[in-house]
C-alpha cells in the first residue's frame, strides 16, 4: 500500500463520512457504502470515520473505539477496497483538528447556532457540549482538507455541507485561494433507507427496533422484518405517503434483488421475499467480517496506511490555510 490519494486538476475527489457512534446499519450499506463500493474503479473516494464527530454528545470511550474499529472492520468485509479508498480515522490524522480551529475563525457564532442538528440534539435536555456547536465547522474541515470535490449527503447533512461551501468561499475571498468548493452528491431515492418500525424516519435516526444492524445474526434480521410497520391497504404498492412501511420494503427488495415484489397482495410474501434478500446479501458480509475481526492488528495497519496515504494531501491544504490566515510557515 504505498500509492499516495493524487491531486490532479479536474479530478473528482469524493469523501463518505461515518459516525462511530453505533453500528452499521443496512441503510448506510444501502446508502453510502454500496454507492462507494460501486465507484471505486471510477471515482476517488476517501472513507472517513469521524470519531471526533462522536464525542459531541455523552459518550463512552471504549464504545467508540470498539465501534470505530468495527465500522472498520465491516467497510473491509463489504468490499471498500483500501487500496483504492484510503479508510481514515479522523483523530489519526491531526490537520483535521488544526483546519477546524482555522476554519472557526471564518465562521459567526450565529452561524452555528442556526443549525437545525444543533437546535434539535442540544433541545433534549442535559448539558451541552461546545463541540456539539462547533461540529459543522469540524466536518467543514474534514471536507475542505482533501480538497473534496463531491460529498453524498442525506438531508439532514445538507445543511452542513452548505455551511462547508459558505467557509470554503469566503475564506478563499478574504484571504486567497485556498480550499476547493465541495458539491453535494445526493443518494438516490430508493437507496434511503427508512426505519422498518417507523418508516417515516431515516434507518438510524430513531433508537428504537426498526434498524437492521449489518451483523445482525439471521433470526434478528428475521424478527425485524416480521414486526416491520405496513397498514391495512392490503396491496403491495409504492406509496410513500400512505404507505411508507410498504413502499420502504418494495424499495429495499429492489435495492438488493433489483426486482419487484412477486404477490401484489400479500403482505407476508413481501416480508419473506425481503426477508431473504436481506439475509443472501449480509450472508456474505458477515462471514467476511469473521474472518477479518479474529485479525484487529490488520484492520489497525489498514487505518494507519489510510491516515500515512492521505496526510500529505492534509498537510498542503493545512499549510496553505495556515499561510493565507497569516500563521509562520
Ligand atoms: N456528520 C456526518 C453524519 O453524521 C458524518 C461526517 C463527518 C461526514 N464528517 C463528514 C459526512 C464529512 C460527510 C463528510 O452523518
Amino acid at each position: 500500500m504505498t500509492t499516495t490519494v493524487t491531486d490532479a486538476p479536474g479530478r473528482t475527489r469524493r469523501l463518505t463520512g461515518f459516525q462511530p457512534t453505533g453500528r452499521l446499519h443496512l441503510g448506510n450499506l444501502l446508502g453510502a457504502l454500496r454507492p462507494l463500493i460501486r465507484a471505486q474503479d471510477t471515482t476517488e473516494s476517501i472513507a472517513l470515520i469521524a470519531d471526533l464527530h462522536a464525542m459531541t454528545m455523552e459518550h463512552d470511550p471504549a464504545s467508540v473505539r470498539r465501534f470505530t474499529l468495527e465500522q472498520a472492520t465491516v467497510m473491509l468485509a463489504a468490499g471498500v477496497d483500501p487500496e483504492r479508498t484510503p479508510i481514515v480515522v479522523q483523530s489519526q490524522v491531526r490537520e483535521h483538528t488544526e483546519l477546524h480551529y482555522l476554519l472557526e475563525c471564518v465562521a459567526a457564532h450565529g452561524e452555528a447556532t442556526r443549525m437545525i442538528q444543533f437546535k434539535e440534539k442540544s433541545a433534549a435536555g442535559g448539558p451541552i457540549r461546545l463541540s456539539l456547536l462547533t461540529y459543522p465547522v469540524l466536518m467543514a474541515a474534514d471536507i475542505l482538507l482533501y480538497d473534496t470535490t463531491q460529498v453524498p449527503v442525506g438531508e439532514d447533512q445538507n445543511q452542513h455541507l452548505e455551511l462547508a461551501r459558505t467557509l470554503a468561499t469566503r475564506f478563499n475571498t478574504k484571504y486567497g485561494p485556498t480550499f476547493t468548493v465541495p458539491e453535494g452528491v445526493r443518494p438516490d431515492s430508493a437507496a434511503r433507507v427508512m426505519d422498518l418500525a417507523e418508516p417515516t424516519m431515516k434507518m438510524g435516526k430513531s433508537l428504537g427496533t426498526g434498524q437492521i444492524g449489518l451483523l445482525d445474526p439471521p433470526e434478528v434480521i428475521r424478527r425485524t422484518i416480521a414486526r416491520a410497520a405496513t397498514d391495512q391497504a392490503g396491496r403491495v404498492r409504492r406509496d410513500r405517503e400512505n404507505q411508507p412501511g410498504v413502499t420502504n420494503l418494495i424499495d429495499i427488495l429492489a435495492e438488493t434483488t433489483g426486482r419487484p415484489p412477486s404477490d401484489p397482495t400479500s403482505y407476508a410474501a413481501l416480508k419473506r421475499e425481503v426477508g431473504d434478500a436481506i439475509e443472501a446479501l449480509l450472508a456474505p458480509l458477515r462471514a467476511r467480517h469473521a474472518e477479518l475481526a479474529k485479525n484487529p492488528d490488520f484492520v489497525r495497519r489498514v487505518l494507519a496506511d489510510g491516515a500515512e496515504k492521505v496526510r500529505p494531501i492534509a498537510a498542503a491544504t493545512v499549510r496553505r490555510a495556515r499561510a493565507g490566515i497569516g500563521l509562520l510557515n
